[in-house]
C-alpha cells in the first residue's frame, strides 16, 4: 500500500473524528485541540472561486487510487458507455479523463471556478474533444430538466464539493441552516437535472449518519456501499 495512501488515509480519519467529536459552540474538537489547529486549518479549508490557485498545483491526487478502484461499480451500474455524465465540482480531478478512456465520452464537468474550468479545457481540448466544462455553480444548474443519466459528486483528499459546503465551520451534529440549505440546493438540483431512471454517484469518506439525511427523499432510494482497504469509504447511490 502506497505511504500517500496511507497518509491521506490517517488525514481522513482524523477528519472524521473531528466530526464526531466537534463541540457546540467552539467549533474545535478535542482531538484538533489536542493536535494543534495548523493541520485542522489546512484541512478544514473550503474551496471558493478565489482561493483555487489552478496556477501553482498542477498535481491531481485522489485519495483512491484511481478509477480502476471502482470502475467494476460504475460499469455496473452504468452498462450504457453512450450515458450522459455530469461531474460536480471537477476540480483538477483525473476521473473525468479516466472514464472517458473507459468508453463513456459524453461526460460534461463543472465547477464554479472559471480558472481551473478554462485549464481543465485547454488540457483536454485535443486528447478528450467531446467532453464539455462549465464554469456553473452545482446550486444553480442551468441545464434543462431530465437531460443527465448520472451525475457524480466525488470527493477528495480535501473535503470535496458536497463535503465543502458541509464542513464549514459549526456543529456538524447540528449543521447550520446555510448547510442544509446548501447541500439540499445540491441535491435538488442533480434530481431536476436526472432523467427519471437516473442516478447520483457521491463517493465519499463522509460516514452515512452525516450524509443520509440530505440523500433521502420520498421519490428516490438510497443505496450505500462501503468500500476500501484500511480506510473505508462510501459510495452512495441515490437512484430516481
Ligand atoms: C476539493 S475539490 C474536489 C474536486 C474533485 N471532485 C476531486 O475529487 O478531485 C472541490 C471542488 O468543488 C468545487 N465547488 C465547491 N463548491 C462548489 C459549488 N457550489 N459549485 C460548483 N463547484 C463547487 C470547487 O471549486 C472544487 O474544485
Amino acid at each position: 500500500m502506497k505511504t500517500s495512501y496511507i497518509l491521506t488515509g490517517a488525514r481522513r480519519v482524523l477528519r472524521e473524528l473531528r466530526l464526531h467529536f466537534t463541540h457546540h459552540g467552539t467549533g474545535k474538537s478535542s482531538v484538533s485541540r489536542r493536535l494543534g489547529n495548523q493541520e485542522d486549518a489546512s484541512v478544514y479549508r473550503v474551496p471558493t472561486p478565489d482561493t483555487i490557485d489552478m496556477e501553482s498545483d498542477d498535481s491531481s491526487f485522489d485519495w483512491f487510487k484511481s478509477y480502476g478502484d471502482v470502475a467494476g461499480i460504475f460499469r455496473e451500474l452504468l452498462p450504457d458507455k453512450s450515458a450522459r455524465i455530469l461531474m460536480l465540482g471537477c476540480g483538477n480531478s483525473k476521473l473525468s479523463e479516466e472514464i472517458y478512456d473507459d468508453g463513456y465520452k459524453n461526460i460534461v464537468n463543472i465547477d464554479y471556478s472559471g480558472v481551473l474550468i478554462e485549464k481543465m479545457r485547454q488540457k483536454y481540448i485535443e486528447s478528450h474533444p467531446e467532453m464539455e466544462w462549465h464554469e456553473m455553480d452545482i446550486r444553480e444548474l442551468s441545464f434543462a430538466s431530465d437531460t443527465f443519466d448520472v451525475a457524480i459528486d466525488k470527493d477528495h483528499d480535501e473535503p470535496g464539493t458536497m463535503d465543502a459546503m458541509m464542513t464549514t465551520k459549526g456543529d456538524v451534529w447540528d449543521p447550520s441552516q446555510e448547510v442544509i440549505d446548501n447541500c439540499t440546493q445540491e441535491v435538488d438540483e442533480v434530481l431536476r437535472v436526472l432523467r427519471k431512471g437516473g442516478t447520483f454517484l457521491y463517493l465519499t469518506f463522509g460516514q452515512p449518519h452525516f450524509r443520509r439525511r440530505y440523500l433521502t427523499r420520498a421519490e428516490t432510494t438510497l443505496e450505500v456501499r462501503a468500500l476500501g482497504e484500511a480506510f473505508h469509504y462510501y459510495l452512495y447511490i441515490v437512484r430516481t
